[in-house]
């Protein structure tokens, strides 16, 4: 027996079902947008159009390997923001429609808080889950937050971006570099071959468990536009140290607060969420903690880090044990809010 959620995500440029049977997930499928890279980003009205092509074949995938029928489901969850509305309103459309045909529970769920509750899901690798409470620096391409979290939904927002967000400066920084979109995982790659001593860029000062992110963007493209002056080659001759050096800069700013958040809260069971939790430079950081200050540390599986419906089907279960509907007039949101 046990139950079975549908998790749907849609909220910028991956279509994604899932199928979990309790805290177990059966499938979860992901139809990347390829359509973006053209771009250097996610353009808004072509990715609702990918989602609209995807969003069918893409759960009906997920329930054949999952093996289910459709009748066996007891609720759909989907993401209801934050995101892009364009692309939000695909799923959030299928979902509302699926839950009236089926005659089941129709869940909303928050992607920012689904990106936390990836780390409660369980497989034969990950047996272990953090204890509440614990910090989790939630790190993707539209948010960075620092949050305190009590319980699977009481959160507190301790700190956040005052600008662009983690994964932002990833990508924007790939893009000064002439790396396609999403720049993130190649500065990870690249990162691997170089030396993060090389360059250095100056440590922004933001006030508490804020963050900011755009200082070291401006200084990144002052500081090749001067060396192109001098050397045109100089990126593709210095880009693994370069990366190298980008990568070392965000994962310390991202780092710095995590630890300060520590000694203020006195918590010492940390987690990493999001997209740039694939971070290997931030993995490792995290483990460092881990070693040099006793911290209990906790990142998900590479495949729940950057977006995905497993993280929505997780959290869609947990809601359902708690009972926790929505009507099917709710709206999608496109920035974040508390819930
Ligand atoms: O969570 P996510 O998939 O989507 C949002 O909710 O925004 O995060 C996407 C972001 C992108 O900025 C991408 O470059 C970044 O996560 N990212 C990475 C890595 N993998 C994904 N950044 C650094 N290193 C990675 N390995
Ligand atoms: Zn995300």
């Amino acid at each position: 027996m046990g139950i079975y959620i549908l998790g749907i995500e849609s909220s910028c440029d991956d279509t994604s079902a899932a199928v979990i049977h309790n805290r177990k997930i059966l499938a979860n499928f992901i139809a990347n947008q390829s359509i973006h890279q053209d771009f250097g980003g996610v353009v808004p009205e072509l990715a609702s159009r990918a989602h609209q092509q995807n969003i069918i074949p893409v759960i009906d995938k997920a329930l054949r390997t999952a093996n289910i029928n459709k009748n066996q489901l007891n609720a759909i969850a989907f993401t209801n923001g934050p995101g892009l509305m364009g692309s939000l309103l695909v799923g959030a459309s299928f979902a509302k429609t699926f839950s009236l045909a089926l005659g089941i529970p129709l869940i909303e769920v928050n992607h920012m808080q689904a990106h936390i509750l990836s780390l409660f899901i369980e497989d034969e690798s990950t047996t272990n889950h953090p204890d509440f409470p614990f910090l989790c620096l939630t790190v993707s391409g539209g948010h960075t937050q620092l949050m305190l979290v009590k319980d699977y939904f009481e959160m507190e927002l301790l700190g956040q971006t005052i600008d662009d967000a983690a994964g932002e400066a990833f990508d924007k920084a790939a893009k000064i570099m002439g790396l396609p979109y999403p720049g993130g995982p190649l500065i990870d790659q690249f990162a691997a071959q170089g030396n993060a001593a090389a360059f250095s860029f100056p440590h922004p000062n933001v006030a508490g468990l804020d963050f900011s992110f755009s200082g070291l963007k401006t200084s990144i493209l002052y500081f090749l536009r001067d060396e192109l002056k001098r050397n045109p080659d100089f990126i593709e001759m210095n880009k693994f140290d370069l990366c190298a050096s980008i990568q070392s800069m965000i994962v310390e700013i991202l780092i710095r607060k995590l630890r300060k958040a520590v000694a203020e809260t006195g918590i010492k069971t940390v987690a990493i969420a999001g997209g740039v939790s694939a971070n290997s430079g931030l993995r490792k950081a995290l483990t460092g903690m881990s070693k040099n200050e006793g911290c209990k540390v906790f990142f998900p599986k590479p495949e729940y880090c950057t977006d995905n419906a497993a993280m929505i089907a997780i959290t869609g279960y947990f809601k359902y044990l708690n009972g926790n509907f929505s009507h099917h007039d709710i709206i999608p949101f496109t920035r974040f809010k508390a819930q």
